[in-house]
């Protein structure tokens, strides 16, 4: 398939058409980010606080095209330029794929938000092969694939950012997500050595590790765990995916230029 066959993307916004409501003082103006898994939940919240900055936004998703659409939309009502493509982060010759697309039609990033992960969650007793690599393969191989492939254009940047969703459970782990645990303790270390690694190109690596946010990921839960889950959190709430959200828009301006290596909480104070 050719690279014009395989576009998937919205056209950027015509300035003349739509002026969009954004300030030229924001933090992010003149910036391009890419945000994995931003179809929904904590990164549809991601792409409109990174809009609301300035930036502009390319939007992946795996198969929610019409909500990734929409998502990209409301980003464009902002003022934000926008392109929507389809890959899996899991297969890394889609996001080569993805990568000649954005290079093509958006421009070359200088922000990477790795957000995209899954869950499959039972008891390690009761845990097959297929269970544990499918999800290390989406939420540890996929962010490899898309730091390595986007890398050169990070590295070309002025201000090179890389953002990685871990969670509370790598931090702490969790009954029945063993799998799950592995991969983002994985993407902790990740941050951790890249930081160190990407300093002298002048990139900050940092990680955010939300606790229980209200998305889908975590409307499938039972109310009895709910209600379990709530009373060990100090704030008493779930968290919102605007608050991940602001997080993010924060660790990529130059506000946060003197940040890398750092695991950002964010979860009410059930881990600290
Ligand atoms: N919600 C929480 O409480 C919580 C807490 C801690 C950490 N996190 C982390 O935060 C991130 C976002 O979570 P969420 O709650 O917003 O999840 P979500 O509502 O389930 O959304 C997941 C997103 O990831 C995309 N995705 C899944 N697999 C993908 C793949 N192989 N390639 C590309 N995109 C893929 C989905 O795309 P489609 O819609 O197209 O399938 C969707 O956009 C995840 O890394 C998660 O582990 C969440």
């Amino acid at each position: 398939m050719s690279i014009e066959e395989s576009v998937k993307g919205i056209k950027a916004r015509d300035p003349a058409v739509n002026p969009g409501t954004r300030a030229s003082s924001q933090r992010l103006t003149g910036r391009k980010a890419l945000v994995t898994g931003a179809s929904r939940g904590i990164g549809r919240a991601i792409v409109e606080a990174l809009a609301e900055a300035g930036a502009d936004v390319a939007v992946n998703y795996r198969s929610s095209e019409e909500k990734a659409e929409m998502v990209a939309m409301g980003a464009e009502a902002i003022g934000a330029d926008t392109w929507t493509y389809r890959a899996d982060i899991s297969h890394i010759g889609e996001v080569e794929e993805m990568r000649a697309v954005v290079e093509k039609y958006f421009g070359k990033i200088d922000i990477l938000v790795n957000n995209a992960g899954i869950n499959v969650d039972m008891l390690f007793k009761k845990m097959d092969q297929e269970s544990w690599n499918k999800v290390i393969q989406v939420n540890l191989n996929g962010v490899f694939n898309c730091t390595s492939t986007f890398l050169d254009h990070l590295m070309e940047s002025e201000h090179g950012r890389i953002i990685n969703i871990t969670s509370i459970v790598g931090q702490m782990g969790n009954i029945g997500q063993a799998n799950y645990a592995a991969s983002k303790a994985g993407v902790i270390g990740m941050t951790k050595s890249l930081a160190k690694e990407l300093a002298r190109n002048k990139i900050t690596v940092n990680a955010i590790a939300p606790g229980f946010i209200e998305t889908d990921m975590v409307s499938g839960i039972p109310d009895k765990v709910k209600e379990k889950i709530l009373a060990q959190i100090p704030l008493r709430r779930f968290g919102m995916p605007e608050e991940i959200g602001k997080a993010v828009a924060f660790l990529t301006s130059d506000d946060a230029s003197y940040i890398t290596g750092h695991v950002l909480n964010i979860n009410g104070g059930m881990y600290i």
